[in-house]
C-alpha cells in the first residue's frame, strides 16, 4: 500500500490518496506569521489508519509556538520578532529573558521588578549544597547539572503545581536564578574551592562570574568587558525554537512532570556533541589539530568520513546558510580577545582557517555547511578562564530561560497532549514462547 501527498488542492489544504483503495482525504493547510505552510495531519490515522514517517522530525512541527522564529535558508533568527543581532547589540539577558517569558519588551519598571524577582532566587537551599559532596572531584559538570537541577524538585514543594499559573512562574525564576549558582557551584567544586554565595548587587553575567572565579580571601573586581561578552553569549543561546534538548523539555513536561524534572531532562539532552556538547568539542578538535600546517590533512579525514570526525561547530539541521549568532560571536571572539590583551590565540587563528578552508571545499559548500554557533564560543570563553568542561554549562544556563519559555507556552495550549510518537515496527511478528530446554 503506497499513499503519496499528490497536490495542494488549495492554498488551504493538501490532498492524499491512498493508491491502494483510491481513497482522497483532505487535509486542512495551517498557516503561521512567517514561515513555511504545515499540513495538518491530526486526522491521518483514524481516517486512513496510517503513520507518518519521519525520524529526526526532518519535516514534523511538532507544536504551534510564538517565541523564536528561525528562517534556516536565510540565517535569520528572531525572538518574538526581533532580530538576534539587534538584541545583542542593544539588549541585555535579563531583558531578552523577560521577552522570551512575556512577549514583550520590558518598561523599565517592569525591568526592575523582574531583575528582582529572579535576584530573590539565585541562593540554592542550603541543604542542595550537601549534594555537590556526592560526586567525584572529576564529575562534568554537565552530569552534576543534571543531577542538581532534577534534585531541586525535592526542595521548592510550593512551585510544583503545575495547574497553577503563579506556581509556575516561581519555578520559572527560580530555575532562571538558580542555573549560574549550581554551575558556579559544579566549577567551585572540581576546583576545591568554597562556594561563594551569589551577590545580588551585580547583573546576571557579572554574579556568575564573581560565583564562578572569586573567593572569600580576596576583592573580586568584575571585569565589565567579560561580563558584558558573556552577557551577549546568553543573550545568543537564549532560546532556538524545537531543537532536541527544548523538544525534551516539552515531551517531558506533556505528562505533567514537574518544571525541574523538565529542565533536567533538556540538559541532558544539551549535553551530547551533537547539539550543545559541541562547543567542547570544537575546542578539543582545535587543539588536536594543533597547527595550522596540520588543517589539511584533518579536512581530508572529515570529508573521509573517517569515524567520529566531523568538522565540529559546522553544519546544522536548519541552518543552511551562516548561522546568524555565529556572525556575532565571531566579531565578539576579536574584541574580547583583544580587549583582554590575548594576542595571536592559535585556537583562533586554526579556527580562522578551518572557515576559510572549508567554506570553499565543494563537501562543505554542497551539503551547506556553516559555522554554527558553537564554532568560536568556546574560545571565549576560554579567554575568560573557563575550562573547556564548563563550555555546555553556560549555555545550559543561557538556556533555561528558552526551555522554560517553551515548557510554559505548551502548558498554556489548549491543544496541547501528552506526547507520544509512533513507530515503524520492523521485529518479529507473534511467535511461540520457546522454552529453554528446547532452544538450540
Ligand atoms: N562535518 C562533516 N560533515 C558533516 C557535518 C560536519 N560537521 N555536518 C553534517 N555533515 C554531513 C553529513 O555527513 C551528511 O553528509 P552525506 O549527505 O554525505 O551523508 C550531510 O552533511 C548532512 O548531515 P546530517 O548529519 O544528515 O545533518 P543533520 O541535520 O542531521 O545534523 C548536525 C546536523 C548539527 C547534528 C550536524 O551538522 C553535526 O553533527 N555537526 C557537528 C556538531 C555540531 O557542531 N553541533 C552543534 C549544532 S548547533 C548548536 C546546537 O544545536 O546546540
Amino acid at each position: 500500500m503506497t499513499a503519496n501527498v499528490t497536490q495542494l488542492k488549495s492554498q488551504n489544504s493538501a490532498t492524499l490518496t491512498d493508491n491502494s483503495s483510491n481513497k482522497r482525504i483532505d487535509f486542512p493547510m495551517l498557516e503561521g506569521s512567517v514561515g513555511p505552510k504545515v499540513i495538518d495531519i491530526r486526522k491521518l490515522y483514524a481516517e486512513t489508519g496510517h503513520f507518518t514517517y519521519d525520524p529526526g522530525f526532518t519535516s514534523t512541527a511538532s507544536c504551534e509556538s510564538k517565541i523564536t522564529y528561525i528562517d534556516g535558508d536565510e540565517g535569520v533568527l528572531l525572538y518574538r520578532g526581533y532580530p538576534i543581532e539587534e538584541l545583542a547589540e542593544h539588549s541585555d539577558f535579563s531583558e531578552v529573558c523577560y521577552l522570551l517569558l512575556k512577549g514583550e519588551l520590558p518598561s523599565a519598571s517592569e525591568k526592575r521588578k523582574f531583575e528582582h524577582d529572579i535576584t530573590v532566587h539565585t541562593m540554592v537551599h542550603e541543604q542542595l549544597t550537601r549534594f555537590y559532596q556526592g560526586f567525584r572531584r572529576d564529575a562534568h559538570p554537565m552530569a552534576v547539572l543534571c543531577g542538581v537541577v532534577g534534585a531541586l524538585s525535592a526542595f521548592y514543594h510550593d512551585s510544583l503545581d503545575i495547574s497553577d499559573a503563579r506556581q509556575r512562574m516561581i519555578a520559572s525564576h527560580r530555575l532562571i536564578a538558580k542555573l549560574p549558582t549550581i554551575a558556579a557551584m559544579a566549577y567551585k567544586y572540581s576546583v576545591g574551592q568554597p562556594f561563594m554565595y551569589p551577590r545580588n548587587d551585580l547583573n546576571y553575567a557579572e554574579n556568575f562570574l564573581y560565583m564562578t572565579f572569586g573567593v572569600p580571601c580576596e576583592e573580586y573586581k568584575v571585569n565589565k568587558t567579560v561580563a558584558r561578552a558573556l552577557d551577549k553569549l546568553f543573550m545568543l543561546h537564549a532560546d532556538h525554537e524545537q531543537n532536541a534538548s527544548t523538544s525534551t523539555v516539552r515531551l517531558a513536561g506533556s505528562s505533567g512532570a514537574n518544571p525541574f524534572a523538565c529542565i533536567a531532562a533538556g540538559i541532558a539532552t544539551l549535553w551530547g556533541p551533537a547539539h550543545g556538547g559541541a562547543n567542547e568539542a570544537v575546542l578539543q578538535m582545535l587543539q588536536e589539530i594543533g597547527s595550522k600546517d596540520r588543517i589539511p590533512e584533518f579536512i581530508r579525514k572529515v570529508k573521509a568520513k573517517e569515524e567520529g570526525v566531523r568538522l565540529m561547530g559546522f553544519g546544522h539541521r536548519v541552518y543552511k546558510n551562516y548561522d546568524p549568532r555565529a556572525k556575532v560571536i565571531q566579531k565578539s571572539c576579536h574584541e574580547v580577545l583583544g580587549e583582554l590583551g590575548v594576542k595571536d590565540e592559535p585556537l583562533l587563528e586554526i579556527a580562522m582557517e578551518l572557515e576559510r578552508i572549508a567554506l570553499q571545499d565543494d563537501y562543505f559548500v554542497q551539503r551547506k555547511l556553516y559555522p554554527n554557533v558553537d564554532f568560536y564560543s568556546g574560545i571565549i570563553y576560554k579567554a575568560m578562564g573557563f575550562p573547556t568542561a564548563m563550555f555546555t554549562a553556560l549555555f545550559a544556563v543561557a538556556r533555561t530561560v528558552g526551555w522554560i519559555a517553551q515548557w510554559n507556552e505548551m502548558i498554556e495550549d489548549p491543544a496541547q497532549k501528552i506526547g507520544r510518537p509512533r513507530q515503524l515496527y520492523t521485529g518479529h511478528g507473534r511467535r511461540a514462547y520457546v522454552p529453554l530446554h528446547r532452544r538450540g
